[in-house]
């Protein structure tokens, strides 16, 4: 029997509702599978406020240090607008990604055969689509000093923020990208701008010594200029396996390579840490895409699948339960499959519109069936 610690943060607005449905797959977990879950919840970005006046407490960012895995469902939300703004709900977040360390952000981009329609691109260009954006989260221009603006008393100003990569910060999430690709059979393709920015030569010049140095020469590692890379998402997406690249290139290629997919609420993510080496565990967050959305929250209509799938992620890369993940996101992909949605991915041949405690129980019943058909197989 294996056993594992999760540390849950649903934070604001829809976080606790598609939480909830986590919460009964983890239930689903014990109860048909052989393991076990010691979970902790604790509140996180506005809840965590009201609570104890900061976005989050040292207590619970000693737990997440603990964990096999921290889930976390989203933050913020208007009433928490005017809070001062070093503890507005979203430092909370920024404080977790930084203390754990978290220096790959990984993002899925994966279209569902049955949600083919919703993508804004034609059905040839998306269909079976299924790519991994890993970008560097915790370096580049985003933290580099110098950064500021100054006022040069001629009624100009002057803004400055340094994009600034080592050595080892290209490294480390270029591991990262090698052994995900690795476990999905596919390959890399390194994202920068080395025709006009130093930093862009090093990633390239690192990335390369890295594929041979460290003997991932098995996967094939490819190199893009990351404005061709923009143009390439868009023009022929299937080229693509693993998309490596740095903070700002990240931020704008993953959220325009979530599009692809067309639907918010089923977008995963997974942030990851160093590997400790005495036990090979990685610190990890895994949230949904999506924000808290305050328009629908308390109203039962968010779709709880980029939180179902995120777990999914954290079973394969943080807990190596890679059957039960296969299996969760079979269930997703049956659910779907069957005409089941939520509001927000609802189509012309939609049959049933659910509730986010309906589709979270539609996953469960999938996989249920999923499972007893293994057992008798
Ligand atoms: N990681 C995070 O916690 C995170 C990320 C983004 C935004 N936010 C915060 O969330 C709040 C709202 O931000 P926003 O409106 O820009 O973005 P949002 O992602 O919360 O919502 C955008 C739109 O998508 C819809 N939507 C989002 N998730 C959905 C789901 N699971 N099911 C169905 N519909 C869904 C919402 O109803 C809304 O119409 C803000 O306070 C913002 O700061 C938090």
């Amino acid at each position: 029997m294996s056993h594992y610690n999760l540390v849950m943060l649903p934070g604001d607005g829809i976080g606790p509702e598609v939480m909830g449905e986590v919460r009964k797959i983890i239930g689903w977990l014990e109860q048909h599978r052989n393991v076990t879950f010691d979970v902790v919840e604790r509140p996180v970005g506005g809840a965590c406020i009201d609570a104890h006046g900061v976005p989050v407490t040292d207590e619970t960012l000693a737990l997440c240090h603990k964990a096999d895995a921290v889930m976390l469902g989203a933050v913020g939300g208007p009433k928490w607008d005017n809070v001062e703004y070093t503890i507005r709900p979203e430092a909370g977040l920024l404080r977790l990604r930084k203390e754990l360390e978290l220096f790959a952000n990984l993002r899925p981009a994966i279209v569902f055969d049955a949600l083919v329609e919703a993508s804004s691109l034609k059905a040839e260009i998306v269909s079976g689509l299924d790519i991994l954006i890993v970008r560097e989260l915790t370096g580049g221009v985003y933290f580099g000093e110098p950064r500021g603006i100054t006022d040069l008393g001629n009624g100009e100003k002057r803004a400055v923020n340094t994009q600034v990569y080592t050595t080892s910060e290209i490294k480390r999430v270029g591991r990262v990208a090698f052994e995900l690709a690795r476990k999905r059979g596919g390959k890399v393709c390194s994202c920068e701008k080395a025709n006009v920015m130093e930093s862009g030569k090093l990633w390239r010049a690192e990335m390369t010594a890295l594929h041979t140095e460290e003997n991932y020469t098995d996967v094939e590692l490819t190199h893009m200029y990351a404005d061709n890379c923009a143009m390439q998402l868009l023009r022929w997406p299937k080229q693509f396996d693993v998309i490596v690249t740095d903070n700002l290139f990240g931020d704008i290629l993953s959220d325009e390579a979530a599009m692809l997919t067309g639907s918010l609420g089923m977008l995963p993510s997974a942030s990851l840490g160093a590997e400790d080496p005495a036990t090979g565990r990685r610190k990890s967050l895994y949230e949904p895409v999506h924000g808290s959305a305050p328009d629908i929250a308390g109203q039962g209509k968010a779709n709880p699948l980029a939180t179902i799938l995120s777990f999914a992620m954290a079973l394969r890369y943080s807990l190596n339960l890679s059957e039960e993940a296969d299996m969760l996101e079979d269930s997703v992909k049956q659910v779907l499959g069957e005409g089941k949605r939520t509001a927000d991915i609802k189509g012309p041949d939609t049959k049933t519109l659910l509730s986010t405690a309906e589709m979270g129980d539609a996953v469960i019943s999938a996989l249920s069936k999923l499972h007893k058909s293994r057992q008798a197989a």
